[in-house]
């Protein structure tokens, strides 16, 4: 029994001690709790129980105990208020800590919802941005065929150019060979033209020229009034035509000297016979015989003379004058080329 109201007491005194430690340290710095062992308090509770001051006597050891746990429950309430206050701020904190939150889910929602917008204009930027690379690739196409025609169309061009200035060498060829041929054409003609000649002249210097003729088988021709043309109309002989009955006319069909010669015959018996040679309208003999018997009578002549071509030679009955043929052939015009010129 002594033994646990010593030990009691030893609890009370311990308590109080620390109580007002505790009294002490308000409103200063509040001191931890393990300065209890500070004390060198005597841990044997039979050992010490005789040191203790208090243990003089029992009412007043009561009063002071009372006084001590008083103490201590104020101590207590104290602290629990201190506990209470500082509940409150972690409460007040907690609320606003949620509030955070809240305000946290609020922006990481609209973030979200950010991020989700940002992304489908993202996948939209992306699909345009896919579109825009084919379209880009398309004219990158576009762009390489167009090139790729142009460079051909080009090439076309300079082979075109080319060709042109091989069409125009080839024309300025053709020109010179046109020119050339030209020149050659006319070294051509003229010398075919001096061929042409030298064959006339060869030709010419062939020519066999020789013709005879007998008057007519009619008898009696004149006397005229005027001079008349004789046109031997019997032809015997024409080498080369050049003697022409039609007309009566003989022309040189080349340059040359030529030999004529005629006969003519009177048979009237009074009156006079005749005969006039003309060479290109001039005369050239004029002869006449006078006729009084009615025998055959001649008149016969003959000229050498030099013609250019197309000179011409005939003769004519000079007027009053008249001369005599039948079948026998007494007048007659003859003549041939004697050599050419
Ligand atoms: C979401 O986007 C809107 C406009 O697009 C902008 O005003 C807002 O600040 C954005 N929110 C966040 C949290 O970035
Ligand atoms: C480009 O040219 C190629 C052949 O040269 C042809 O097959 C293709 O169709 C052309 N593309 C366009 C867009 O013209
Ligand atoms: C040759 O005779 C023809 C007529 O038959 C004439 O035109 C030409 O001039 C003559 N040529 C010569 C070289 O005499
Ligand atoms: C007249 O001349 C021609 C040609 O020479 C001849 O054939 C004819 O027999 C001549 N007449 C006479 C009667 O000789």
């Amino acid at each position: 029994m002594r033994a646990g109201l010593s030990s009691l007491f030893f609890m009370l005194c311990l308590l109080g001690s620390w109580a007002l430690e505790v009294r002490a340290s308000e409103g200063g710095e509040t001191k931890p709790h393990n300065s209890l062992p500070n004390k060198k308090q005597p841990l044997d509770p039979y050992t010490t129980a005789d040191q203790s001051n208090c243990k003089t006597s029992n009412n007043p050891d009561i009063w002071e105990e009372m006084t001590v746990l008083r103490d201590m429950v104020m101590v207590q309430k104290m602290e629990l208020l201190n506990m209470e206050s500082r509940l409150r701020v972690t409460e007040i904190q907690a609320d606003e800590q949620k509030l955070d939150l809240s305000l946290t889910k609020t922006s990481l929602e609209e973030l979200k919802r950010n991020y989700t917008a940002m992304e489908e204009s993202l996948r939209t930027s992306e699909k345009q941005v896919e579109e825009l690379k084919k379209v880009n690739m398309e004219l990158r196409v576009d762009l390489k065929n167009q090139t790729a025609e142009l460079l051909s169309l080009e090439a076309r061009v300079a082979v075109g150019d080319s060709e042109l200035q091989l069409v125009m060498c080839k024309m300025d060829d053709l020109q010179a060979q046109n020119t050339a041929q030209e020149a050659e054409v006319t070294s051509l003609t003229g010398r075919m033209n001096t061929i042409e000649h030298r064959l006339d002249s060869l030709i010419n210097v062939s020519a066999k020229v020789a013709f005879y003729a007998a008057l007519t088988n009619s008898a009696g021709v004149g006397p005229y009034n005027t001079a008349t043309v004789l046109k031997f109309s019997k032809v015997f002989t024409n080498v080369g035509n050049s003697y022409s009955p039609r007309t009566g006319y003989f022309t040189a069909p080349v340059k040359g000297v030529y030999y004529f010669r005629f006969t003519i015959c009177g048979h009237t018996s009074d009156g006079s016979m005749g005969v006039q040679l003309f060479h290109n309208g001039k005369s050239i003999v004029f002869n006449l015989q006078s006729k009084y018997t009615s025998a055959f009578q001649y008149l016969s002549n003959a000229v050498i003379l030099e013609l250019n071509v197309g000179d011409e030679l005939h003769l004519v009955l000079p007027e009053q004058n008249a001369i005599y043929d039948n079948v026998n052939n007494h007048s007659t015009f003859s003549g041939f080329l004697l050599f050419n010129m």
